[in-house]
């Protein structure tokens, strides 16, 4: 993304203006407006005129908004991201809505590199220890790339059976030892508040990668980041919005990291559609049910979809428990082209934090969308390179470092990544 384009998509997110409401303010139609958000490469992009950015600036500025963004030039740090005063990252918890968004603005930045354009290497020299204990490939693989593409090196362990774990060690001493090795840590751990342990042996960077059933920030964020994405394209704002989360809300440690992370908007209509034995933990439905948020359970999938923004299906996490508890997770609950066509708009988003179940029987997300630009879950799995490459910039402390670090790259990238991609292209 070009800076032109971080600079408004951060100005939208801030005054918290949809396109069309954010074109009026700065008097510019919605088209020349469009056009500016473009990518670079795109026919129909254009550069914005500098008095745009000026008469921008100064609305920020007499909103009375922390102004990071006065100058398209000018990159200010997010927040740190902090864990018992430590540079880690263990739960959502540990963000409010404008650090949330602060990072968003420097995965912004990072886009030219997640998309092939430019290259950096701020983090030269720095190792990143992978430790996944649990099956794993988007998120050790994405957070891998990630490090990589901000010039640093991977050691990694994968599952109980190669690691010392097997002999009986601790995790303390397993963390402690690791440290010495490398210069932050991504952990994925069977047992919840696993990673939070391993971050108490260590005064380097952990992120938590997936705590059993507890918690996966960086997917919320992500996820997050998506939907900010997508609601820009598709003239919406988060607070207001109302969102559908279907399948397994006890143990899916993706849902407990987004709706938490959402509570933080105003006015969200939370839909639960769960089997009554994979229900939300009720503690994390307090911690909902505020700023205005509603919380809606039913088992019906037909109308409990209707009138959503975005549906969220997720996976029966099988691994967590034992058979008997599955009852109840019968088709009824499968997400499909027939059902999305039947109780959703032409822009509902459809999202799911991967892997689906593909198998026959496995009533997960179906692969009958795979053609439907509703279907979300490639922009999902894309945008986690810049989010966890701004996660780690943040935690490394080169967050200020990366705007100014860019050089173009060497290759060339296929134009679309994916075969059905090219519908996709100049959405955002
Ligand atoms: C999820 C996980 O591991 O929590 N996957 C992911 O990291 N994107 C969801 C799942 O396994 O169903």
């Amino acid at each position: 993304m070009s800076v032109q384009q971080s600079f408004l998509r951060d100005a939208m997110r801030k005054l918290n203006l949809t396109r069309e409401a954010f074109a009026g303010r700065i008097g510019v139609t919605r088209r020349a407006l469009d056009s500016w958000l473009l990518p670079i490469e795109s026919q129909e992009f254009r550069s914005m005129p500098e008095i745009v950015e000026r008469f921008t600036s100064e609305i920020l500025q007499s909103s009375a908004l922390e102004v990071n963004t006065q100058s398209v030039h000018h990159v200010i740090s997010p927040a740190p991201i902090s864990f018992e005063g430590r540079p880690q990252l263990i739960s959502v918890e540990q963000f409010s809505r404008e650090s949330a968004e602060a990072l968003f603005r420097l995965a912004d930045i990072m886009q030219p590199i997640a998309r092939r354009q430019k290259i950096s290497r701020v983090l030269e020299g720095a190792v990143l220890g992978n430790l996944f204990f649990e099956a794993s490939t988007r998120t050790r693989v994405s957070f891998g790339a990630a490090f990589c593409r901000l010039g640093g090196a991977i050691c990694d362990t994968t599952g109980f059976t190669f690691s010392s774990m097997a002999k009986g060690e601790s995790i303390y001493d397993t963390s402690r030892v690791i440290s010495g090795y490398v210069d932050a840590m991504v952990v994925r751990h069977p047992e919840q508040g696993s990673v939070a342990e391993f971050a108490r042996a260590t005064n380097i960077p952990v992120v938590n990668g997936g705590d059993g059933a507890g918690e996966h920030p960086s997917q919320a964020l992500l996820d997050l980041y998506t939907i900010q994405r997508e609601f820009s394209r598709l003239n919406r704002v988060v607070d207001g919005m109302h969102i559908v989360f279907v399948g397994d809300l006890k143990y899916g440690r993706t849902v407990h990291s987004l709706v938490k992370l959402l509570a933080l908007y105003r006015g969200i209509k939370f839909t639960l559609i769960a089997p009554p034995s994979l229900d939300l933990p009720s503690h994390i439905l307090e911690q909902i049910s505020k700023n205005g948020n509603v919380v809606e359970h039913t088992s019906s999938l037909t109308s409990g979809l209707i009138g959503a923004d975005v549906v969220y299906a997720t996976r029966v996490q099988k691994e967590r428990f034992s058979d008997e508890s599955f009852e109840g997770y019968t088709p009824e609950f499968q997400i499909n082209k027939a059902l999305v066509d039947a109780s959703c708009r032409p822009d509902t988003l459809v999202m799911h934090p991967l892997p689906r179940d593909s198998r026959a029987g496995a009533n997960d997300l179906s692969t009958d969308l795979n053609h439907d630009s509703r279907l979300a879950i490639f922009r999902q799995t894309d945008n986690g390179i810049p989010i966890r490459m701004a996660i780690f910039a943040s935690l490394l402390g080169v967050d200020n470092q990366v705007a100014h670090s860019m050089r173009d790259a060497a290759w060339l990238p296929p134009r679309y990544i994916g075969p059905d991609d090219a519908i996709f292209h100049g959405i955002d």
